[in-house]
This record gives C-alpha cells, structure tokens and sequence, in this order.
C-alpha cells in the first residue's frame, strides 16, 4: 500500500488516481479529509494528518510498502511557514517512515534546488534531499520544472480568463520550463512500484519552453480575449521580497523565485530524461486548450 502526502494537491492527486487506475492501494493524508472526498469515492483510504504533527505521520506510515512526498507550503506564514512544513515536517516524514519499515520515499523536490539558492523554499528542499540521501532508506527524488497548473493556469492565465488582467513579477521574457502536474504524477508513479529505481535522481520538464509573455499570449489567442498586463518591477520585488520577510516568509520567498525564473537561465531539455523514461509529455498549448474550454464551458451564460 502507497501512503501519499499531499494527495490533495495538483500532483498528490494524479498519482493517487493513477495508483488506485491500475489497482494500488493508495493512502491519503490530508488536513482535511472533505478534501479527499473525491478520491475516497474511488477507493482511497484517507487518514487526517499533517506534516507539523509526528504522531499523525507516524499513523498515516504504519503498514506502508512506499510513501509519495507531494506536499508544500511554499505560500505559508506563521506556523504554516515553509521551515515547520517543508524543512522540519519531511525531517519527521522521513524518520517516521523508516521507523515504520517503508521500502521506498518517493521524494518531489524541484528543479534548480541548490544550497545558495536566493529563494528559501529551495534550499530547503536541497536540505531535505542531503538529509534523504543520508537517512539510508531506499529513496527516488524527482526534480520538477514550474507546473502548468500554478505557474501557468493559476498565476497568469486564470486571472486572464476570470478578470481579462494579469500582473507579472518581473519583466516575464526569460524562457522558462512548464510540465504537467499529470506527467510528474507519471514518473511518481513508477518510482513508487520500481525498487530499482532507488537512488535516481530525475529531472522532470514538460516538451517546450515558454516565456511568461507567451503564455500570456498562448491564453490570449485561445480565449480570444486581450489581457491587460502590468508588471511588479524587479527592483521593487528585491525591496519587497526583504521588507516582508519576516512578516510573510512564503510570499517573500516566491517574490525571490520569481526574480530568479526572471533572470537566470531556466530552460531544460526533456531529452536526456526521455532517453531513459519515455514518458509522453503533455504540450503547453494543449493542455492550455483545456482550461480554456473548461473555463468557457462554466462560464455564466448570457442573456440574448
Ligand atoms: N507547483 C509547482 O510548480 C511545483 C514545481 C516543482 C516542484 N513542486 C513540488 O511538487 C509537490 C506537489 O506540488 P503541487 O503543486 O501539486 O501541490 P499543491 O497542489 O499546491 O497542493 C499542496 C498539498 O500540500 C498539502 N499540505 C500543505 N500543507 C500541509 C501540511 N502542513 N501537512 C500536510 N500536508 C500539507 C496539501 O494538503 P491538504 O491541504 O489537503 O492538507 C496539498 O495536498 C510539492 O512537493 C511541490 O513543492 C511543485
């Protein structure tokens, strides 16, 4: 059976849909279980748990054969901020899981973590990658580009569709990666029921890249509506990513990824990671067709 923390989530949840498709057992841990209520009707076991509370890991890990990491609180302040959840909370994830016997931690890191990253999000996941790699239990990590369902649906093209208005941190001409959250739940998936997929590191990205500007465009064209964009300068996101630190860590640090997805090189080539895992990997274009479509298709009608 296959414990999946953050099964709520864009990813969590393809991968436990995937796993419970080709007859898995699939735990879900989640905050709140109305949450999984989805999921449940498809035969998910859904326990209540959360990554700042040992006992409830150690609950959602007894009996498990693999455990899927697809939790964040990249946005979180207060108690919900990134060094409870995302450092301390899968420090504990990892000891409970080994204590409990688990076979395989499937770990979802992201692409471009390092130790000196300017965005704290990021060193932290390099930090609990070294500590993964150091606990001895047998484990994969992915390394994920930006998802099309944040980065692209969520931060640009929903607001074009639901307001016809998008503001962009930074200038948004740098190429950068997208992938499907679906595709990264693919490769999860594998890693989960692979033993021998231990010890790999995989970086993920979608097919193509894309500046921000085009998938403003990319939205444009396909709802057939101009957007009105603004932009947060650079220099104002510097001043701003520091001023709020220590009031709102979780914005501050995505004020600083921002700043980074805008000015350093961050393009990937799939190649190397199709060579070895020919997974197909989901175009932009087409799965922007869907939101758009989906969007049109729950749209208020209009009165002739
Ligand atoms: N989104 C991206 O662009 C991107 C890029 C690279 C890597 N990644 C990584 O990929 C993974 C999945 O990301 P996603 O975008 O699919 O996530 P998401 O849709 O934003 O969902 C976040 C998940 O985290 C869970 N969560 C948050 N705080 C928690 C806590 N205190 N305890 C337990 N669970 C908690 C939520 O569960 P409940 O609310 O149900 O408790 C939810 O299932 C994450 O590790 C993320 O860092 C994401």
């Amino acid at each position: 059976m296959f414990l999946i923390v953050g099964g709520t989530g864009a990813m969590g949840s393809a991968a436990a849909r995937l796993l419970l498709q080709r007859g898995h057992k699939v735990r879900v841990m989640t905050r709140d279980p109305n949450r999984a209520a989805a999921l449940k009707e498809l035969g998910a076991e859904v326990v209540q748990g959360d990554l700042r509370d040992k006992d409830s890991l150690a609950r959602a890990c007894a009996g498990m054969d693999g455990v899927l990491a697809a939790a964040h609180s990249i946005f979180g302040r207060g108690s919900e901020a990134s060094v409870h959840v995302d450092a301390l909370g899968h420090k504990w994830l990892i000891n409970v899981a080994q204590e409990a016997g688990v076979r395989h931690f499937v770990y979802t890191s992201a692409f471009g973590v390092s130790p000196t990253h300017p965005a704290q999000f990021y060193r932290i996941k390099h930090e609990v990658e070294q500590y993964l790699q150091h606990s001895g239990l047998a484990h994969t990590i992915l390394r994920p580009t930006a998802f099309m369902e944040s980065h692209a649906h969520m931060l640009i093209g929903q607001p074009i569709l639901e307001t016809g208005k998008v503001q962009l941190f930074g200038r948004g001409e740098n190429p950068r990666n997208f992938v499907a959250a679906q595709d990264v739940a693919q490769f999860a998936v594998l890693a989960l029921t692979t033993p021998q997929m231990a010890g790999e590191i995989i970086e993920i990205g979608g097919p193509e890249n894309w500046t921000n500007m085009e998938v403003v465009r990319l939205y444009e064209r396909l709802a057939g509506k101009q957007a009105k964009v603004s932009h947060v300068p650079l220099g104002v996101l510097r001043v701003m990513a520091g001023v709020i630190r220590p009031f709102h860590p979780g914005l501050s640090q995505v004020m600083s990824a921002s700043i980074w997805f805008d000015t350093t090189d961050q393009t990937f080539d799939p190649r190397p990671t199709s060579r070895k895992y020919p997974m197909p990997l989901t175009k932009l274009e087409s799965w922007v067709e869907k939101q758009v479509a989906t969007n049109l298709d729950s749209a208020p009608a209009v009165a002739s």
